[in-house]
């Protein structure tokens, strides 16, 4: 029998496949549509430490193999997200989760982070220093090396919980960055974050997306996300989460080959609410078409 389980952390994972931030809300609002107890767990909407409105409207563009989006972190801050949001989750899922933290600055996402310390619902922190989408923060942390290595080692200073770093990809030397974070303190790195893109509506010959750009996702950034997961994880001693245009049980297999221990699903789960389901529900078939029997064994294989 296909064995999915995978060690992370020092948490057991029943199969690597996890919603991404951002595109799965809370977890909650999916489990109308299957039991989302098959998931090996989720990662929550980005928190910060006030609730943020967003971005205005539109903030969303659709383009060939994918979409843009300009969400701007929209959630109720983080006070709610503990005492509402994951207690609703609490209720329809088991396992332990993700929490994503974005900030404008080193206390927000300090105090953020510490505010989750207490909350057993959630398994780690990832820190989102990716967002492409807000002014004075987000991605501001993420493509300075320095930066990213102080805001880290500040997280850590505070943080009860396993620090994921959300890297992006919007950067000339990814590994330069994950080494950065590393040295900070990183326990574990995602990657990658959204492409920062545009489009243009040529009735007016103005940006469809209100603020202009945002951040491309969807299948036609994989292989650019599959060769930045190759690099980092080849490059640092941390485990590292791959994400970035995965649709299907086929594209898993590869980023585990990459490098992956867990992997992030994203746009996909826009463009059919079921997408995480059929994942997880091919993998043992696309597993035995490969001869695979234990999915740690691939991880990383690639050499
Ligand atoms: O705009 C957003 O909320 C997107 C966040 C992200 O890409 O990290």
């Amino acid at each position: 029998m296909a064995d999915l389980k995978i060690k992370f952390l020092g948490h057991e994972f029943k199969n690597p496949v996890i919603p991404a931030s951002g595109c799965f809300g809370f977890g909650y609002e999916f489990s109308d549509y299957y039991d989302i107890n098959i998931l090996g767990s989720i990662s929550c909407k980005g928190t910060t430490l006030k609730p943020r409105y967003g971005n205005p409207l539109p903030r969303i563009a659709e383009c060939p193999a994918g979409l843009i989006n300009s969400i701007g972190l929209q959630n109720p801050g983080v006070d709610k997200v503990i005492s509402e949001e994951l207690v609703k989750l609490d209720k329809v899922y088991k396992d332990k989760v993700i929490a994503n933290v974005g900030g404008h600055s080193v206390s927000d996402y300090v105090e953020t982070v510490k505010k989750f310390n207490d909350c057993d619902k959630v398994l780690a922190i990832e820190l989102n220093i990716s967002c492409p989408n807000v002014t004075g923060g987000g991605m501001a942390f993420g493509v300075d090396p320095e930066v990213a290595k102080n805001l880290v080692a500040e997280v850590k200073k505070v943080a009860i919980k396993p620090i994921i770093v959300k890297l992006s990809p919007n950067v000339t030397d990814i590994v330069k960055m994950a080494k950065a974070v590393v040295e900070g303190g990183a326990d574990a790195i995602s990657l990658i974050n959204t492409l920062v893109g545009m489009r243009i509506n040529l009735k007016t010959g103005e940006p469809i997306i209100h603020v202009k750009k945002g951040g491309y996702s969807g299948p036609g950034i994989f292989p650019v996300a599959l060769r930045m997961v190759y690099e980092v994880s080849h490059a640092v001693d941390v485990p590292v989460i791959g994400m970035g245009g995965i649709q299907t049980a086929y594209d898993v297999l590869e980023m585990m080959y990459a490098g992956a221990s867990l992997v992030m699903v994203g746009a996909q789960n826009l463009v059919d609410p079921y997408a995480c389901k059929k994942i997880i529900d091919d993998l043992p078939n696309v597993m035995k078409e490969y001869n695979i029997e234990k999915l740690e064994d691939i991880i990383g294989r690639c050499k």
